[in-house]
């Protein structure tokens, strides 16, 4: 039985990869700050990341096949408040765990957010600017995995989902909205093309299979969408009213959390070992019929 370790196992896209790789028969671990009901209290570890010496709090034994790094601050206002302890959580942990792994594949869950938006498509050899420290942490994390000798390969992605129980991802923030018959906007200006957590096991797995060389991948959607239409799309399919949602132009103001444009990302190179990736449509109405079995059961 192969063991896969995942970092942040308890987030938006943890859970959904701890779910499939235990339905897939992975022996699966993980690590979190808080506890997690997700996984028997023996297969998480509960330590912080972002402290000087986690790395003393990982036992020997623990010797995985794959590890899926996706831990990570994702508040971008945290992390421009917080740089030392950002910097030392997304740079520094990432390359100590890449080292302390070197037996094991080593997965850093990285971010479209590396690229100052101003072109779009980007491809892996595309020149990185990032705009905030949230995503120059995140890049500094890839080179350290990168260069940490381990079998290591960064995925650079974006990602729409929800979390057990609920927060505020975007997904989350519209459908809450909505419920409550709140106005709100959209930003028409921002593109991307992100991808349901739910999609990201198999994809993961197949890539693994697919016996890839060390580098970057992009992982997203086969086409894009603004914010704007995101969040109306998801009011359609959720049947909830999308006139509460205005389209609204992002302009970054001086003193905020800076913000780029058009991160799209093209997935030529990852589509080459084989992978397939779903369209803005077949994620959107995939998560929406997700969620939908999820409030059921929960009562929510
Ligand atoms: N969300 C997005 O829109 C987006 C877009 C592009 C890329 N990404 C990347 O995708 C990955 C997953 O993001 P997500 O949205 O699923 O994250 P999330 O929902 O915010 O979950 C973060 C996970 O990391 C854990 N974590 C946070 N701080 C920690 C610390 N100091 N020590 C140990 N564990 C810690 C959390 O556990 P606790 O709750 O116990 O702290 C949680 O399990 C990240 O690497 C992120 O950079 C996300």
């Amino acid at each position: 039985m192969q063991t896969v370790l995942i970092t942040g196992f308890s987030g938006m896209l943890g859970r959904e990869l701890t779910a499939y790789f235990q339905t897939k028969g992975f022996n699966v671990l993980g690590i979190s700050q808080q506890h997690s009901k997700l996984l028997p209290k023996e297969k998480q570890l509960n330590i912080d990341l972002s402290s000087e010496g986690f790395k003393d709090h990982i036992s020997e034994h623990f010797n995985p096949d794959i590890v899926i790094h996706a831990a990570a601050f994702t508040n971008l206002k945290y992390c421009e408040e917080h740089p030392e302890e950002t910097v030392r959580f997304h740079s520094d942990c990432t390359g100590i765990l890449a080292q302390r792994f070197q037996n094991s594949k080593f997965i850093y869950i990285s971010t479209d957010s590396v690229f100052d938006g101003q072109l779009g498509n980007y491809s892996e050899l595309d020149k990185v600017n990032p705009l905030n420290l949230y995503a120059s942490s995140k890049q500094q994390g890839e080179e350290q995995a990168l260069n940490s000798g381990a079998d290591a390969y960064v995925i650079r992605t974006n990602i729409i989902g929800y979390h057990e129980p609920l927060k505020t991802s975007l997904f989350e923030w519209v459908y809450k909205s909505l419920k409550e018959e709140r106005q709100i906007n959209g930003f028409s200006n921002v593109l991307f093309n992100p991808l349901f957590c739910g999609f990201y096991g198999e994809l993961i797995e197949n890539f693994i299979l697919s016996k890839p060389q060390i580098g970057i991948y992009n992982f997203a959607a086969s086409d894009e969408i603004s914010k704007y239409e995101f969040l109306t799309r998801v009011a359609q399919e959720m049947k909830l009213n999308s006139s509460l949602i205005s389209p609204l132009e992002l302009i970054n103001e001086p003193g905020g959390v800076i913000r780029p444009l058009n991160t799209t990302l093209n997935t030529q190179k990852a589509q080459m070992l084989g992978l397939k990736f779903p369209s803005m449509d077949e994620n959107i109405k995939q998560l929406c019929y997700n969620f939908k079995s999820f409030i059921q059961k929960h009562g929510i």
